[in-house]
């Protein structure tokens, strides 16, 4: 099929094919960044110092390099050789960009809550634990979810770098065709009005929950 590069298919099998990898490396990616996120963001807010540290750390790395460049290393440095599919390996790479991210985000939306909020649950005798999954996390959600979001519109353009380790993504079909027709001007407009029309749809969505969060909100 398309997904083994050029042949002689009709054109929209191959933005079809490429929309499916370029999604499915997102939804990867972000399902993996959320886990790492949640987990990182957790060590920031922990009562270790070394914990913290190697929390900090890993945001400090991941977000002070090129995504570009960690894509490269899991390629050719971590998994070299392992004949994991290139969806697979992206999934991994863009997850552990993305949970950086992630980790403030959600840091972000905890810290930014009012500190009385805890101290009241507590002074009511509510454990720690208890206060921070039915006081904390409940509000924190509201400031996170629309973030997330974002981080996931942000995603989907950001795995259009995955053509650095040949991946059959959006702009693979875009270069296939681009390489049958010998014009780059339809190919490249259709590669960004695929990624607008997705990328609206996510807004769409971020600006719904938004709304309804908003609705819900009696503070
Ligand atoms: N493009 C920048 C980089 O190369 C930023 C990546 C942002 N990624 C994200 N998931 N928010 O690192």
């Amino acid at each position: 099929g398309p997904e083994n590069g050029p042949g002689s298919y009709p054109r929209y099998m191959y933005w079809l094919q490429g929309i499916k990898f370029s999604l499915q490396l997102t939804l990867l990616a972000a399902i993996i960044g959320i886990a790492i996120g949640i987990f990182i963001a957790m060590c920031k807010l922990s009562k270790r110092k070394f914990i913290r540290f190697f929390a900090g750390l890993y945001i400090d790395l991941i977000r002070g390099t090129p995504v570009l460049i960690q894509i490269l290393f899991i390629y050719m440095v971590v998994f070299a050789s392992s004949g994991l599919p290139k969806l697979v390996i992206g999934a991994i790479a863009f997850g552990i960009n993305s949970g950086a991210y992630v980790s403030e985000i959600i840091r972000a939306g905890i810290q930014g809550l009012d500190k009385g909020q805890m101290e009241a649950a507590r002074s009511l005798g509510m454990p720690y634990g208890m206060a921070m999954k039915n006081i904390i996390i409940p509000q924190a959600i509201r400031n996170i979810l629309p973030t997330l979001v974002n981080e996931f519109i942000v995603l989907l353009k950001e795995t259009s770098v995955i053509g650095y380790i040949a991946g059959n993504d959006i702009l693979k079909a875009n270069n296939i065709i681009i390489g049958q027709t010998y014009s780059a001007v339809e190919p490249l407009m259709t590669s960004a009005v695929i990624y607008l029309i997705l990328t609206s749809i996510f807004t769409f969505i971020m600006r719904k929950i938004e709304r309804r969060l908003r609705a819900g909100d009696t503070r």
